[in-house]
């Protein structure tokens, strides 16, 4: 009944997490979700407006697959304000979230046998949708030494002929970590060594980025690679916008008329109310954005430090994003109070949720043992009863 493709990806493990959670507080227990990766604040009043009016005005019927004209707009003005990068519309690609436009892009290039290089941890679709799409995802592993970020040499050795994508993302899903400009141009010099390797950034998180980190995206920092790379950003992050479901990408014009013929043939446009919601979000005032970091940088800096009292874990100070991506290499092999053998950072994670109510995801979900991430973007209380029950589990730990 079911196709091979299909049976070569699993579920997102990362819902799998939120869903049971759910599940735990509708049957009355005491539950701290750490594990979704959305900002718990509303989306700004002036971007519901728009969306209002947008209805009161009847803007409710089809549009141009890959997103009505005024948005591409708006997208072309972000990135050159933002990014310094030059696009037109016709450059420009609007989805139902950043999802659907890595989905497309990949359903829109791979061919079976070719490869996808993706750096650990990475953000948990990113090697699916390469198998779904027939691809072979390579992962490249990152370690706590360099704050899970990848060196030239790692990405150097992941590539070879066969390499048609490098999936990069900064700040990332799971760990929060940032690449400075130094640290991409290394990446940047390997790419332009290997012209037959395309570049799909990921800037999601491009807007939340803390303390003097400076966010930067490939096409900028090498501009030598502007006609092989996607660059891909989306409002659901920074605007508080998740359920909206809009994202975007830049690139080559072939590419991007690929993936509109992906999106004619599946969903084809994006809601029409949220791309007005869209065009209000890039255009509009950006005031709320830093004081929404101070908030997400009073979290960041409460959770590593009441993580990093604990014996046997270590939390790396990330630079950008809602998320922290602990080691808990110190504590495999002991014992929980409850009587369970903490093997891997699975084990540890169902643990804590059914030891403590406190729900996190385990990091081999995003390739790299033994982890698990925090989404901090949740209420400071919140955040320091749950740290609270974490160091409390693991003092129990013998
Ligand atoms: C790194 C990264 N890319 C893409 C997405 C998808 O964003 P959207 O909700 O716009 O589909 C997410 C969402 O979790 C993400 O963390």
């Amino acid at each position: 009944m079911l196709s091979q493709s299909l049976a070569r990806v699993k579920p997102s493990p990362t819902i799998a997490v939120t869903t049971k959670a759910a599940e735990l507080k509708a049957a009355g227990r005491d539950v701290i979700g750490l594990g979704a990766g959305e900002p718990d604040f509303d989306t700004p009043q002036n971007i519901k407006d728009a969306a209002i009016a947008a209805i009161n005005d009847g803007k409710t019927k089809y549009t141009a697959v890959d997103g009505i004209i005024e948005l591409k707009q708006a997208i072309c003005d972000k990135f050159k304000r933002d990014n310094g990068l030059d696009y037109t519309p016709s450059q420009v690609s609007v989805g139902t979230g950043g999802k659907q436009i890595l989905y497309n892009a990949l359903m829109a290039t791979m061919n079976p046998g070719e490869e996808v290089v993706i750096p650990a941890p990475y953000w948990v679709s990113y090697p699916d949708m390469v198998l779904l799409a027939g691809g072979e995802p390579v992962i490249a592993e990152a370690s706590l030494q360099t704050n899970f970020k990848l060196t030239a040499d790692q990405l150097e050795a992941a590539i070879t002929p066969k390499t048609k994508w490098f999936i990069f993302n900064s700040p990332s899903n799971p760990t929060g970590a940032g690449y400075t400009r130094a640290e991409l141009k290394e990446l940047t010099d390997v790419l332009m060594r290997h012209p037959h390797v395309w570049v799909m950034t990921d800037d999601m998180y491009e807007h939340l980025a803390y303390d003097d980190f400076e966010f930067c995206t490939p096409a900028e920092v090498e501009p030598a690679l502007y006609d092989r790379t996607l660059t891909i950003n989306g409002v659901s992050k920074a605007y508080a916008m998740t359920g909206w479901r809009i994202g975007y990408a830049a690139g080559p014009e072939k590419l991007i008329a690929a993936m509109r013929k992906v999106q004619s043939q599946s969903t084809s446009n994006p809601c029409s109310v949220s791309q007005w919601a869209a065009v209000e979000a890039l255009n509009g005032t950006q005031d709320f954005l830093p004081t929404n970091n101070e908030i997400f940088v009073r979290r960041r800096n409460l959770v590593v430090s009441m993580l990093n009292e604990i014996e046997g874990m270590a939390c790396p100070t990330p630079e950008g994003a809602f998320y922290v991506y602990p080691s808990i290499a110190g504590l495999i092999g002991k014992t929980s109070a409850a009587g369970t053998k903490i093997i891997n950072d699975e084990v540890f994670a169902t643990a804590l949720l059914e030891e403590t109510g406190v729900a996190v995801v385990f990091g081999a979900a995003f390739g790299l043992s033994p982890n698990f991430r925090v989404s901090y973007a949740t209420s400071d209380e919140a955040l320091k009863e749950a740290c609270t029950r974490i160091q409390t589990f693991c003092a129990g730990l013998t």
